[in-house]
């Protein structure tokens, strides 16, 4: 089907738009900022496919939550990446390139585990990350799990918290230097 045509696809996206643009218009009825926001409603969150997916993939994870703390390349790999119950997803900016990144594998009986969430620094606040949180957890729920438990930054728990996610406890400290914290969400 054409981008154009009509049909339920057609309607479910103006009926996105025209919430992200409620969601984002104050009480004195000026929009206040949709324009960016629109770029995630139109850029809808993805599995990676094509080898460079994949290798944009693990760049932009890389570049994100390694690189900055001076780690060796290969290190933002993990063991079960490539299982075929971990769900890797990405969100691809109008550009094409690849801005926000994050993955779900399963943790324990009807739990998941969300690992490796990097948004971008251009693209960080723009409404990503929560886009790539609610990928997942559809995945999650499809998958019949119960809950999501994720090992936050500290300085995104701010982020989870604003998704419902709950601190349980401090966890471990990365690189010697990264406090983070135990959260949880019931599905
Ligand atoms: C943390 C991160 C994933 C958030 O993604 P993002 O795309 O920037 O966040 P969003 O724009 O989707 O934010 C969703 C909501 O959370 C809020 N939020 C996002 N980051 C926040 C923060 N650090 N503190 C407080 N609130 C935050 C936003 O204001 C927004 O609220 P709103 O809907 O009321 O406007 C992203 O900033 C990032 O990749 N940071 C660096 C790497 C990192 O810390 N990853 C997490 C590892 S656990």
């Amino acid at each position: 089907m054409s981008a154009s045509a009509p049909g339920p696809e057609r309607e479910a996206k103006g009926w996105l738009i025209w919430q992200t643009i409620q969601r984002n218009r104050p009480a004195n009825g000026y929009i206040r900022r949709p324009p960016f926001r629109l770029s995630c409603v139109l850029m809808p969150v993805e599995a990676p496919l094509t080898p460079a997916d994949w290798t944009a993939y693990y760049r932009l994870r890389f570049e994100v939550l390694r690189q900055p703390w001076q780690q060796p390349a290969g290190s933002e790999r993990a063991p079960d990446d490539d299982a075929p119950t971990t769900t890797h997803a990405l969100w691809r900016a109008p550009s094409g390139a690849i801005a926000g990144v994050a993955r779900l594998s399963p943790s324990g009986p009807q739990q998941g585990q969300v690992r490796y969430m990097a948004v971008a620094p251009a693209w960080q606040g723009h409404g990503v990350g929560q886009q790539l949180m609610h990928y997942l957890e559809d995945a999650a729920r499809r998958q019949g799990f119960t809950e999501i438990v994720l090992h936050a930054r500290e300085t995104a728990v701010a982020f989870y918290q604003r998704l419902g996610y709950t601190v349980i406890e401090p966890s471990h400290t990365l690189f010697g230097v990264i406090p983070h914290f135990l959260m949880q969400k019931s599905l």
